[in-house]
């Protein structure tokens, strides 16, 4: 879907017009200019809350209008919601341009357009590659902003830059899991070096055994695609502080020989979520010429039961010297993961963040809206937190109590990987913490915020979101700028 800055809507034939109707402020009314959406909203009761719609076809202007309850005009979260009811009835509608219209006054603030954008390009998105009937394709919005601002065509430009990365992510999470393998995301990870000029390596197994990357091993052991641990690299010339992406890469989740049900498998071509996320994060990097440098760590392998698979009560040594008992081998996300964090704090760099569909239990405790954050650096936390205000992608801070670390200690080795008694999604992150050294370390859950069963307030198609890219260009952004 492309999209483009006006000041004054000179709306095309043919072009739905989108009309946002604010909450409370008169002043903010679109009657003036268009008068004839004034009886039928009043008969309709609208008021200016976010959900409430109403098409209008004006015969005498040949004019399809979408007028919207739009909420707080200076709320962006309002912003989001509304643009997101917008593309769902646009496309509902088989309309495939359109132009949205904001009052001159009061101007919109950079915040304030800058959601908008983004909500309507992500919208945009649908996954139907496997359809026959497509759904609707919106080809067009055109976004009249009434006056010349400090959002300009630049400002835009640079989300809709980062919404394409966003895009392939969905697209490479919605993908089916016969099509994603290690392998496969090894290509699209030298496809991305190769467009962008970043640094690639990859450790296959020769590599993994050398390096002693036995969570890996393990884990992917039953897999017909060999395990690997990918890095990919975007280092400007001017430097910058340093940061270290990892993301989990699981490219389908049986749960191992510790089954899960059928149902919940059914979505488990999500698991790899978190490595696309830091991919996407790191190619929008590279494109914005961010200054700092940034590394996306992926490790990557299919958890599958079978004749050579990983079993409990199996032991694994890490690098770093921890062993941990097998109890359960469809906690295999942690395991993957301490080898890459391993890895990464090898490399010293001022930061570590960590994405990962890690615990079923942040779903329950969190829903679709909000990530689960674990940081122990208070600095980096609150940048995270802001970072997930300022791009919608919102986090909630969990706690990493010293007292729970006795319920994943084992009789056989040092840690064991799971237990059963409540707060999973804590113990994983304790788990975690063991193995990123002394490096600054936040581990970002999104098994509720990465893959969604059905649409929610901000997304009108269920699927993958890309969730982690944008609140990772925000938090760069930042980064970027603090030094
Ligand atoms: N990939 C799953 C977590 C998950 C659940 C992601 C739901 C998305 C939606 C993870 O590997 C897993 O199976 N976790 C287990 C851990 C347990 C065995 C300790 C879980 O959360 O049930
Ligand atoms: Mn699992
Ligand atoms: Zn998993």
């Amino acid at each position: 879907m492309k999209i483009r800055l006006r000041t004054a809507p000179r709306p095309a034939r043919g072009e739905c017009i989108v009309v946002p109707l604010f909450k409370g402020s008169a002043a903010a009314a679109p009657w003036r200019a268009y008068p004839q959406l004034a009886e039928p909203a009043r008969r309709r009761g609208m008021k200016g809350a976010v959900g409430e719609s109403l098409f209008l076809h004006s015969l005498e202007q040949g004019r399809l209008f979408l007028l919207l309850g739009a909420g707080r005009a200076n709320s962006p979260a309002d912003a989001r919601r509304w643009a997101c009811r917008a593309m769902a009835l646009l496309r509902e509608n088989r309309v495939a341009r359109a132009t949205v219209h904001l009052p001159a006054a009061p101007t919109p603030p950079p915040a304030y357009l800058a959601a908008l954008a983004d909500a309507l390009l992500l919208n945009g998105y649908r996954f139907d590659r496997y359809r026959k009937k497509k759904a609707g394709r919106i080809e067009s919005v055109r976004l009249a902003t009434g006056r010349r601002g400090p959002f300009g065509a630049r400002e835009l430009a640079e989300r809709a830059l980062v919404l394409e990365e966003v895009e392939r992510v969905r697209d490479l999470v919605n993908e089916i899991p016969a099509k994603v393998t290690p392998d496969s995301l090894a290509a699209a990870f030298a496809d991305s070096a190769r467009r962008h000029g970043l640094e690639l390596q990859a450790w296959r197994r020769r590599e993994l055994e050398a390096n002693g990357m036995n969570g890996l091993l393990a884990v992917g052991a039953a897999s017909c695609c060999e395990p690997a641990l990918l890095s990919l690299t975007y280092a400007p010339a001017a430097g910058g502080p340093s940061l270290v992406l990892v993301g989990k890469g699981i490219t389908f989740d049986s749960g191992g020989l510790s089954l899960k049900p059928a149902a919940s498998m059914e979505e488990m071509k999500s698991d790899m979520a978190g490595a696309a996320a830091v991919l996407g994060a790191v190619n929008a990097a590279a494109r914005l010429r961010l200054g700092l440098k940034v590394t996306a760590l992926a490790p990557l392998a299919e958890n599958l039961p079978g004749r050579r698979a990983y079993k409990p009560g199996d032991v694994i040594a890490y690098a770093n010297g921890k062993t941990v008992e097998i109890v359960n081998t469809d906690a295999e996300g942690r395991l993957i993961l301490a080898d890459a964090l391993i890895a990464a704090a090898r490399r010293r760099p001022g930061r570590i963040v960590e994405l990962s569909t890690l615990t079923g239990a942040i779903v329950t405790a969190l829903g679709d809206s909000y990530a689960g954050l674990f940081c122990r650096d208070r600095r980096l936390a609150a940048a995270l937190l802001r970072a997930g205000e300022a791009s919608g992608e919102r986090l909630w801070q969990l706690p990493l109590p010293e007292e729970y670390r006795e319920s994943i200690a084992s009789k056989v080795a040092d840690l064991k990987n799971a237990n059963y008694n409540g707060a999973s999604s804590v113990k994983a992150g304790l788990f975690l913490a063991e193995f990123a050294g002394r490096v600054p370390f936040a581990h970002i859950d999104i098994a509720g915020t990465a893959f969604l069963g059905k649409p929610n307030a901000f997304y009108a198609a269920e699927g993958a979101t890309g969730f982690g890219v944008r609140l990772l260009v925000e938090f760069m952004r930042e980064l970027a700028r603090s030094k």
